[in-house]
Protein backbone atom coordinates (compact mmCIF):
# COMPACT_ATOMS: atom_id res chain seq x y z
CA UNK A 1 0.00 0.00 0.00
CA UNK A 2 2.89 2.48 -0.46
CA UNK A 3 1.37 3.45 -3.57
CA UNK A 4 -1.26 5.72 -1.68
CA UNK A 5 0.92 6.42 1.18
CA UNK A 6 3.31 7.64 -1.24
CA UNK A 7 0.91 9.94 -3.59
CA UNK A 8 -1.56 10.83 -1.14
CA UNK A 9 -3.13 12.96 -3.53
CA UNK A 10 -1.91 12.30 -6.76
CA UNK A 11 -0.19 15.49 -9.01
CA UNK A 12 -2.48 17.18 -11.32
CA UNK A 13 -2.11 19.24 -14.16
CA UNK A 14 -2.45 22.67 -13.71
CA UNK A 15 -4.48 23.21 -17.02
CA UNK A 16 -6.09 21.44 -19.85
CA UNK A 17 -3.53 23.39 -22.45
CA UNK A 18 -0.18 22.36 -20.02
CA UNK A 19 -1.49 18.28 -20.47
CA UNK A 20 -2.35 19.11 -24.13
CA UNK A 21 1.17 20.08 -24.88
CA UNK A 22 3.09 17.99 -22.62
CA UNK A 23 1.73 15.33 -24.71
CA UNK A 24 2.44 16.82 -27.24
CA UNK A 25 5.92 17.29 -26.36
CA UNK A 26 6.12 13.79 -25.59
CA UNK A 27 4.80 13.06 -29.16
CA UNK A 28 6.79 15.62 -31.19
CA UNK A 29 10.33 14.17 -30.98
CA UNK A 30 13.01 13.09 -32.90
CA UNK A 31 10.54 10.64 -34.69
CA UNK A 32 9.02 13.53 -36.61
CA UNK A 33 11.68 15.57 -37.68
CA UNK A 34 14.87 13.36 -37.59
CA UNK A 35 12.80 9.66 -38.59
CA UNK A 36 9.71 11.09 -40.43
CA UNK A 37 11.45 12.71 -43.01
CA UNK A 38 14.21 10.08 -43.70
CA UNK A 39 12.01 7.02 -43.56
CA UNK A 40 9.28 9.06 -46.12
CA UNK A 41 12.57 9.53 -48.53
CA UNK A 42 13.20 5.92 -48.05
CA UNK A 43 9.45 4.57 -48.65
CA UNK A 44 8.79 6.91 -51.78
CA UNK A 45 7.05 9.62 -50.34
CA UNK A 46 3.48 10.76 -51.08
CA UNK A 47 1.19 7.73 -51.06
CA UNK A 48 3.67 6.44 -47.55
CA UNK A 49 2.54 9.50 -46.07
CA UNK A 50 -1.49 9.17 -46.77
CA UNK A 51 -0.74 5.98 -45.15
CA UNK A 52 0.62 6.87 -42.03
CA UNK A 53 -2.01 10.05 -41.62
CA UNK A 54 -4.62 7.29 -42.32
CA UNK A 55 -2.78 4.82 -39.60
CA UNK A 56 -3.24 7.83 -37.24
CA UNK A 57 -6.41 8.52 -37.49
CA UNK A 58 -7.82 5.02 -37.53
CA UNK A 59 -5.16 3.18 -34.79
CA UNK A 60 -3.16 6.39 -33.46
CA UNK A 61 -6.12 8.44 -32.00
CA UNK A 62 -8.30 5.48 -30.72
CA UNK A 63 -5.28 3.80 -28.83
CA UNK A 64 -3.98 6.82 -27.33
CA UNK A 65 -7.40 7.74 -26.20
CA UNK A 66 -7.83 4.26 -24.56
CA UNK A 67 -4.01 4.84 -23.23
CA UNK A 68 -5.40 7.95 -21.12
CA UNK A 69 -8.50 6.51 -20.26
CA UNK A 70 -6.53 3.83 -18.62
CA UNK A 71 -4.41 6.22 -16.93
CA UNK A 72 -7.24 8.38 -15.76
CA UNK A 73 -9.34 5.52 -14.56
CA UNK A 74 -6.16 3.61 -12.94
CA UNK A 75 -4.63 6.37 -11.19
CA UNK A 76 -0.69 5.29 -11.77
CA UNK A 77 1.78 4.85 -13.95
CA UNK A 78 1.43 1.71 -15.86
CA UNK A 79 2.01 -1.22 -13.77
CA UNK A 80 0.17 0.55 -10.82
CA UNK A 81 -2.98 1.13 -13.26
CA UNK A 82 -3.43 -1.89 -14.44
CA UNK A 83 -3.40 -3.41 -10.80
CA UNK A 84 -6.03 -0.40 -9.62
CA UNK A 85 -8.10 -1.45 -12.60
CA UNK A 86 -7.71 -4.98 -12.51
CA UNK A 87 -6.45 -6.42 -8.72
CA UNK A 88 -2.96 -7.32 -7.53
CA UNK A 89 -2.92 -10.83 -8.87
CA UNK A 90 -3.93 -9.72 -12.27
CA UNK A 91 -1.78 -10.73 -15.34
CA UNK A 92 -2.73 -7.77 -17.12
CA UNK A 93 0.07 -5.82 -15.05
CA UNK A 94 2.51 -7.15 -17.37
CA UNK A 95 1.65 -4.74 -19.72
CA UNK A 96 2.53 -2.40 -17.46
CA UNK A 97 5.84 -4.11 -16.82
CA UNK A 98 6.34 -4.33 -20.59
CA UNK A 99 5.50 -0.79 -21.18
CA UNK A 100 8.15 -0.03 -18.15
CA UNK A 101 10.60 -1.98 -19.69
CA UNK A 102 10.45 -0.83 -23.45
CA UNK A 103 10.35 2.79 -21.75
CA UNK A 104 13.51 2.08 -20.27
CA UNK A 105 15.32 0.91 -23.45
CA UNK A 106 13.53 3.58 -25.57
CA UNK A 107 15.40 6.17 -23.63
CA UNK A 108 18.57 4.54 -23.13
CA UNK A 109 18.93 5.02 -26.89
CA UNK A 110 17.08 8.17 -27.26
CA UNK A 111 19.74 10.15 -25.27
CA UNK A 112 22.06 9.16 -27.50
CA UNK A 113 20.56 10.23 -30.68
CA UNK A 114 19.67 13.33 -28.94
CA UNK A 115 23.44 13.62 -27.78
CA UNK A 116 24.39 13.72 -31.91
CA UNK A 117 21.88 16.92 -31.63
CA UNK A 118 23.56 18.67 -29.18
CA UNK A 119 26.75 18.13 -31.09
CA UNK A 120 26.04 19.41 -33.98
CA UNK A 121 23.77 22.70 -32.09
CA UNK A 122 27.57 22.81 -31.07
CA UNK A 123 29.25 22.37 -34.17
CA UNK A 124 26.98 25.14 -36.05
CA UNK A 125 27.47 27.42 -33.35
CA UNK A 126 31.43 27.23 -33.45
CA UNK A 127 30.72 27.09 -37.34
CA UNK A 128 32.46 23.86 -37.94
CA UNK A 129 30.94 22.84 -40.55
CA UNK A 130 32.25 26.31 -42.44
CA UNK A 131 35.53 25.39 -41.66
CA UNK A 132 35.89 22.43 -43.76
CA UNK A 133 35.38 21.65 -47.58
CA UNK A 134 31.50 20.47 -48.00
CA UNK A 135 32.69 16.53 -48.65
CA UNK A 136 34.02 16.22 -45.66
CA UNK A 137 30.88 17.39 -43.43
CA UNK A 138 29.65 13.50 -43.93
CA UNK A 139 32.54 12.25 -42.34
CA UNK A 140 32.29 14.56 -39.35
CA UNK A 141 28.83 12.17 -38.45
CA UNK A 142 30.75 9.07 -38.76
CA UNK A 143 33.51 10.40 -37.22
CA UNK A 144 30.97 11.37 -33.93
CA UNK A 145 29.59 7.98 -34.13
CA UNK A 146 32.74 6.16 -33.54
CA UNK A 147 33.94 8.52 -30.98
CA UNK A 148 33.50 6.53 -27.24
CA UNK A 149 33.91 10.05 -25.36
CA UNK A 150 31.86 12.48 -27.42
CA UNK A 151 28.80 9.65 -27.37
CA UNK A 152 29.08 9.26 -23.89
CA UNK A 153 29.79 13.06 -23.15
CA UNK A 154 26.71 14.50 -24.71
CA UNK A 155 24.63 11.47 -23.84
CA UNK A 156 25.00 12.60 -20.15
CA UNK A 157 24.68 15.99 -20.42
CA UNK A 158 21.28 15.59 -21.99
CA UNK A 159 20.27 12.96 -19.54
CA UNK A 160 21.42 15.61 -16.34
CA UNK A 161 19.03 18.11 -17.89
CA UNK A 162 15.94 15.23 -18.56
CA UNK A 163 16.60 14.51 -14.80
CA UNK A 164 16.34 18.00 -13.62
CA UNK A 165 12.92 19.16 -15.91
CA UNK A 166 11.56 15.39 -14.30
CA UNK A 167 12.83 16.22 -10.78
CA UNK A 168 10.82 19.40 -11.01
CA UNK A 169 7.67 17.44 -10.79
CA UNK A 170 4.28 16.99 -12.82
CA UNK A 171 3.54 20.81 -12.93
CA UNK A 172 6.49 22.76 -12.02
CA UNK A 173 8.80 20.44 -14.17
CA UNK A 174 7.36 18.84 -17.16
CA UNK A 175 4.16 21.24 -17.52
CA UNK A 176 6.30 24.45 -17.37
CA UNK A 177 9.11 23.47 -19.67
CA UNK A 178 7.03 22.00 -22.06
CA UNK A 179 4.72 25.35 -22.13
CA UNK A 180 8.73 27.18 -22.69
CA UNK A 181 9.75 24.95 -25.55
CA UNK A 182 6.85 23.42 -27.29
CA UNK A 183 5.65 27.20 -28.36
CA UNK A 184 9.49 27.85 -28.76
CA UNK A 185 9.58 24.37 -31.88
CA UNK A 186 6.34 25.97 -33.51
CA UNK A 187 7.65 29.34 -33.74
CA UNK A 188 11.23 27.77 -35.06
CA UNK A 189 9.41 25.57 -37.42
CA UNK A 190 7.39 28.18 -38.71
CA UNK A 191 10.25 30.63 -39.40
CA UNK A 192 11.90 27.32 -41.18
CA UNK A 193 9.33 26.55 -43.55
CA UNK A 194 8.96 30.41 -44.28
CA UNK A 195 12.30 29.85 -45.11
CA UNK A 196 12.27 26.43 -47.49
CA UNK A 197 9.31 28.28 -49.35
CA UNK A 198 11.43 30.36 -51.01
CA UNK A 199 13.96 27.99 -52.76
CA UNK A 200 13.69 26.40 -55.75
CA UNK A 201 12.80 22.97 -54.76
CA UNK A 202 9.85 23.81 -52.97
CA UNK A 203 7.48 22.57 -55.59
CA UNK A 204 9.33 19.74 -56.40
CA UNK A 205 9.04 18.72 -52.53
CA UNK A 206 5.89 19.64 -51.94
CA UNK A 207 4.95 16.96 -55.38
CA UNK A 208 7.51 14.69 -53.41
CA UNK A 209 5.68 14.58 -50.10
CA UNK A 210 2.28 14.57 -50.77
CA UNK A 211 1.65 13.46 -54.15
CA UNK A 212 1.07 9.67 -53.91
CA UNK A 213 3.39 8.50 -56.82
CA UNK A 214 2.33 4.40 -57.52
CA UNK A 215 5.60 3.45 -58.66
CA UNK A 216 7.65 4.75 -56.11
CA UNK A 217 5.47 2.66 -53.50
CA UNK A 218 6.93 0.00 -51.55
CA UNK A 219 4.39 -2.07 -51.20
CA UNK A 220 3.28 -3.88 -47.45
CA UNK A 221 7.25 -3.25 -46.67
CA UNK A 222 5.92 0.69 -46.56
CA UNK A 223 2.38 -0.03 -44.90
CA UNK A 224 4.22 -1.77 -41.57
CA UNK A 225 7.03 0.92 -41.88
CA UNK A 226 4.05 3.41 -41.92
CA UNK A 227 2.26 1.65 -38.76
CA UNK A 228 5.15 1.87 -36.63
CA UNK A 229 6.47 4.96 -37.37
CA UNK A 230 2.86 6.03 -36.03
CA UNK A 231 3.43 4.56 -32.82
CA UNK A 232 6.23 5.27 -31.83
CA UNK A 233 5.99 9.15 -33.53
CA UNK A 234 2.49 9.31 -30.90
CA UNK A 235 4.60 7.49 -28.14
CA UNK A 236 1.78 4.86 -28.22
CA UNK A 237 2.10 1.30 -26.16
CA UNK A 238 4.19 1.66 -23.62
CA UNK A 239 2.10 3.79 -21.24
CA UNK A 240 4.12 7.37 -21.68
CA UNK A 241 0.55 8.57 -22.70
CA UNK A 242 -1.48 6.49 -19.68
CA UNK A 243 0.99 7.82 -17.62
CA UNK A 244 0.29 11.30 -18.53
CA UNK A 245 -3.02 10.39 -19.14
CA UNK A 246 -3.03 9.71 -15.15
CA UNK A 247 -2.42 13.12 -13.82
CA UNK A 248 -5.14 14.26 -16.12
CA UNK A 249 -8.34 15.79 -14.56
CA UNK A 250 -12.23 14.22 -14.97
CA UNK A 251 -13.25 17.68 -16.26
CA UNK A 252 -11.21 16.97 -19.58
CA UNK A 253 -12.69 15.70 -22.54
CA UNK A 254 -10.13 12.59 -23.63
CA UNK A 255 -11.24 11.59 -26.93
CA UNK A 256 -10.63 15.86 -28.49
CA UNK A 257 -7.28 15.71 -26.39
CA UNK A 258 -6.00 12.48 -28.26
CA UNK A 259 -7.32 14.14 -31.43
CA UNK A 260 -5.51 17.46 -31.21
CA UNK A 261 -2.23 16.06 -29.42
CA UNK A 262 -2.15 13.52 -32.69
CA UNK A 263 -3.34 16.15 -34.95
CA UNK A 264 -0.43 18.32 -33.83
CA UNK A 265 1.87 15.37 -34.26
CA UNK A 266 1.12 14.92 -37.65
CA UNK A 267 1.03 18.68 -38.70
CA UNK A 268 4.83 18.66 -37.05
CA UNK A 269 5.99 15.94 -39.36
CA UNK A 270 4.56 17.41 -42.21
CA UNK A 271 5.83 20.89 -41.97
CA UNK A 272 9.95 18.81 -41.22
CA UNK A 273 9.28 17.23 -44.25
CA UNK A 274 8.35 20.48 -46.12
CA UNK A 275 11.31 21.56 -44.57
CA UNK A 276 13.74 19.09 -45.00
CA UNK A 277 12.80 18.10 -48.61
CA UNK A 278 13.09 21.32 -50.86
CA UNK A 279 16.23 21.89 -49.01
CA UNK A 280 17.58 18.68 -50.26
CA UNK A 281 16.10 18.77 -54.02
CA UNK A 282 17.16 22.54 -53.97
CA UNK A 283 20.64 20.88 -53.89
CA UNK A 284 20.07 17.79 -56.15
CA UNK A 285 20.50 15.48 -53.10
CA UNK A 286 19.16 11.72 -52.74
CA UNK A 287 15.68 12.16 -50.87
CA UNK A 288 16.61 8.24 -49.65
CA UNK A 289 19.70 9.00 -47.63
CA UNK A 290 18.38 7.67 -44.75
CA UNK A 291 19.45 8.23 -41.26
CA UNK A 292 22.24 10.34 -42.03
CA UNK A 293 19.74 12.94 -43.69
CA UNK A 294 19.70 15.10 -40.94
CA UNK A 295 23.06 14.50 -39.99
CA UNK A 296 25.07 14.41 -43.02
CA UNK A 297 23.31 15.94 -45.99
CA UNK A 298 21.30 18.98 -44.10
CA UNK A 299 24.69 20.07 -42.90
CA UNK A 300 26.49 19.99 -46.42
CA UNK A 301 23.33 22.64 -47.63
CA UNK A 302 23.41 24.74 -44.47
CA UNK A 303 27.09 25.06 -45.60
CA UNK A 304 26.27 26.66 -48.96
CA UNK A 305 23.12 28.47 -47.97
CA UNK A 306 22.85 32.53 -47.49
CA UNK A 307 22.40 33.08 -43.71
CA UNK A 308 23.05 29.31 -43.41
CA UNK A 309 24.50 29.21 -40.00
CA UNK A 310 21.21 30.81 -38.55
CA UNK A 311 19.09 28.18 -39.81
CA UNK A 312 21.88 25.10 -39.02
CA UNK A 313 21.32 26.89 -35.29
CA UNK A 314 17.84 27.25 -34.93
CA UNK A 315 17.42 23.42 -36.53
CA UNK A 316 19.54 22.08 -34.05
CA UNK A 317 18.00 23.55 -31.35
CA UNK A 318 14.57 22.68 -32.70
CA UNK A 319 15.84 18.97 -32.59
CA UNK A 320 17.06 19.60 -29.07
CA UNK A 321 13.85 21.20 -28.00
CA UNK A 322 11.96 18.27 -29.43
CA UNK A 323 13.84 15.30 -27.81
CA UNK A 324 14.24 16.96 -24.51
CA UNK A 325 10.54 16.95 -24.46
CA UNK A 326 9.98 13.34 -25.39
CA UNK A 327 13.08 12.24 -22.79
CA UNK A 328 11.29 13.67 -20.23
CA UNK A 329 8.01 11.73 -21.04
CA UNK A 330 10.03 8.43 -21.01
CA UNK A 331 11.57 9.44 -17.87
CA UNK A 332 8.29 10.14 -16.22
CA UNK A 333 7.12 6.69 -17.08
CA UNK A 334 10.25 4.98 -15.32
CA UNK A 335 10.54 7.39 -12.50
CA UNK A 336 7.07 7.67 -11.95
CA UNK A 337 6.99 3.52 -11.68
CA UNK A 338 10.07 3.58 -8.56
CA UNK A 339 8.15 6.12 -6.99
CA UNK A 340 4.83 4.22 -6.76
CA UNK A 341 6.03 0.62 -6.82
CA UNK A 342 9.24 1.12 -4.11
CA UNK A 343 7.50 4.03 -2.29
CA UNK A 344 10.58 6.71 -2.65
CA UNK A 345 9.81 10.20 -3.40
CA UNK A 346 10.45 12.05 -6.87
CA UNK A 347 14.07 13.52 -6.56
CA UNK A 348 15.47 10.26 -5.32
CA UNK A 349 13.14 7.90 -7.96
CA UNK A 350 14.17 10.22 -10.97
CA UNK A 351 17.79 10.38 -10.01
CA UNK A 352 17.87 6.42 -9.69
CA UNK A 353 16.40 5.97 -12.66
CA UNK A 354 18.08 8.18 -15.01
CA UNK A 355 21.59 7.08 -13.59
CA UNK A 356 20.83 3.27 -14.14
CA UNK A 357 19.16 4.25 -17.79
CA UNK A 358 22.63 6.19 -18.41
CA UNK A 359 24.53 3.53 -17.36
CA UNK A 360 22.77 1.34 -19.58
CA UNK A 361 22.86 3.95 -22.29
CA UNK A 362 26.55 3.34 -22.50
CA UNK A 363 25.56 0.52 -24.65
CA UNK A 364 24.30 2.27 -27.10
CA UNK A 365 26.93 5.20 -26.83
CA UNK A 366 29.48 2.78 -27.41
CA UNK A 367 27.78 0.94 -30.29
CA UNK A 368 29.86 2.74 -32.63
CA UNK A 369 33.43 2.71 -31.26
CA UNK A 370 34.21 0.02 -28.13
CA UNK A 371 31.29 -1.86 -28.62
CA UNK A 372 31.11 -1.69 -32.72
CA UNK A 373 31.93 -5.28 -32.79
CA UNK A 374 28.97 -6.53 -31.34
CA UNK A 375 26.08 -7.75 -32.90
CA UNK A 376 22.78 -8.60 -31.25
CA UNK A 377 19.88 -9.45 -33.10
CA UNK A 378 20.63 -10.94 -36.26
CA UNK A 379 23.72 -8.33 -37.90
CA UNK A 380 22.05 -5.77 -35.80
CA UNK A 381 24.50 -3.32 -33.81
CA UNK A 382 23.47 -2.93 -30.05
CA UNK A 383 22.17 0.59 -30.88
CA UNK A 384 20.10 -1.03 -33.97
CA UNK A 385 18.74 -3.84 -31.68
CA UNK A 386 17.23 -1.76 -29.04
CA UNK A 387 15.14 0.19 -31.25
CA UNK A 388 13.94 -2.40 -33.26
CA UNK A 389 13.37 -4.50 -29.94
CA UNK A 390 11.20 -1.88 -28.30
CA UNK A 391 9.87 0.48 -31.48
CA UNK A 392 8.95 -2.33 -33.37
CA UNK A 393 8.34 -5.20 -30.79
CA UNK A 394 7.78 -3.98 -27.62
CA UNK A 395 5.30 -1.08 -29.25
CA UNK A 396 2.93 -2.65 -30.74
CA UNK A 397 2.81 -5.40 -28.82
CA UNK A 398 1.84 -3.11 -25.79
CA UNK A 399 -0.32 -1.39 -27.90
CA UNK A 400 -2.27 -4.79 -28.77
CA UNK A 401 -2.25 -4.80 -25.30
CA UNK A 402 -3.86 -1.45 -24.65
CA UNK A 403 -6.46 -1.95 -27.20
CA UNK A 404 -7.46 -5.43 -25.85
CA UNK A 405 -7.47 -4.19 -22.37
CA UNK A 406 -9.60 -1.05 -23.13
CA UNK A 407 -11.61 -2.38 -25.50
CA UNK A 408 -12.74 -6.01 -23.86
CA UNK A 409 -11.51 -6.66 -20.34
CA UNK A 410 -12.88 -3.45 -19.18
CA UNK A 411 -16.38 -3.57 -19.06
CA UNK A 412 -18.28 -1.31 -21.39
CA UNK A 413 -20.12 0.69 -18.42
CA UNK A 414 -16.85 1.27 -16.84
CA UNK A 415 -15.03 3.28 -19.93
CA UNK A 416 -18.02 4.46 -21.14
CA UNK A 417 -18.41 6.32 -17.46
CA UNK A 418 -14.52 7.31 -18.06
CA UNK A 419 -15.15 8.70 -21.45
CA UNK A 420 -17.75 10.30 -20.95
CA UNK A 421 -16.33 12.42 -18.24
CA UNK A 422 -15.10 16.47 -19.32
CA UNK A 423 -16.10 15.02 -23.05
CA UNK A 424 -18.02 17.15 -25.21
CA UNK A 425 -18.97 14.36 -27.57
CA UNK A 426 -20.12 11.46 -25.67
CA UNK A 427 -21.57 10.22 -28.83
CA UNK A 428 -18.64 9.43 -30.27
CA UNK A 429 -18.21 6.11 -27.70
CA UNK A 430 -19.57 3.38 -29.65
CA UNK A 431 -17.45 4.51 -32.75
CA UNK A 432 -14.29 4.71 -30.28
CA UNK A 433 -15.04 1.57 -28.89
CA UNK A 434 -15.54 -0.36 -32.33
CA UNK A 435 -11.97 1.31 -33.27
CA UNK A 436 -10.22 -0.40 -30.76
CA UNK A 437 -11.85 -3.54 -29.90
CA UNK A 438 -11.43 -4.38 -34.01
CA UNK A 439 -9.84 -2.00 -36.05
CA UNK A 440 -6.69 -1.10 -34.04
CA UNK A 441 -5.79 -4.44 -32.54
CA UNK A 442 -6.26 -6.69 -35.87
CA UNK A 443 -4.24 -3.50 -37.86
CA UNK A 444 -1.61 -3.46 -35.23
CA UNK A 445 -1.84 -7.52 -34.77
CA UNK A 446 -1.29 -7.45 -38.66
CA UNK A 447 2.32 -5.81 -38.43
CA UNK A 448 3.34 -7.51 -35.52
CA UNK A 449 2.79 -10.73 -37.40
CA UNK A 450 5.07 -9.36 -40.54
CA UNK A 451 7.66 -7.87 -38.08
CA UNK A 452 8.17 -11.56 -36.01
CA UNK A 453 7.93 -13.57 -39.93
CA UNK A 454 10.92 -10.77 -41.12
CA UNK A 455 12.57 -11.81 -37.88
CA UNK A 456 12.69 -15.17 -39.43
CA UNK A 457 12.63 -14.81 -43.16
CA UNK A 458 16.35 -13.99 -42.84
CA UNK A 459 16.16 -11.03 -45.17
CA UNK A 460 17.62 -8.63 -43.11
CA UNK A 461 18.56 -10.50 -40.00
CA UNK A 462 21.22 -13.53 -40.45
CA UNK A 463 20.45 -16.58 -38.07
N1 LIG B 1 7.24 10.09 -29.78
C1 LIG B 1 8.63 10.33 -29.56
C2 LIG B 1 9.24 10.83 -30.86
O1 LIG B 1 8.57 10.95 -31.85
C3 LIG B 1 9.37 9.11 -29.07
C4 LIG B 1 8.70 8.42 -27.94
C5 LIG B 1 8.29 7.12 -28.08
C6 LIG B 1 8.48 9.09 -26.73
C7 LIG B 1 7.63 6.46 -27.06
C8 LIG B 1 7.82 8.45 -25.69
C9 LIG B 1 7.40 7.14 -25.86
O2 LIG B 1 10.40 11.11 -30.91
Amino acid sequence: MAVQQQTGKRAHWGSKMGFILAAAGSAVGLGNIWKFPYVTGENGGGLFVIICVACVFLVGIPIMAAEILIGRRGQGSPITAYENLRGNKSLWKLLGWVGVVAGFIILSYYVVVAGWTLDYLFKAITGAFWAVETDQIPPMFDTLYASAFWNVLWMVVFMAFTIGVVIGGVQAGIERWNGVLMPGLFLMLIGLLIYATTLDGFGEAMRFVFYPDLSRFKGTSSVLAAVGQAFFSLSLGMGAMLTYGSYLKKDSDILRSAAIISVLDIIVALMAACILFPVIFTFGFEPSAGPGLVFKTLPVIFAQLPGGQLVAIVFFLLLIFAAVTSSVSLLEVVGSTVMERLGWGRRPAVLASGLVIAIFGLLSALSGSTLSGVKLLGDRSIFDSFDFLAAELMLPLGGIGIAVFAGWVLQKKETKDEFDQGSKSPQLFPFWRVLVQFVAPAAVALVFVQTILSLFSGSDVVH
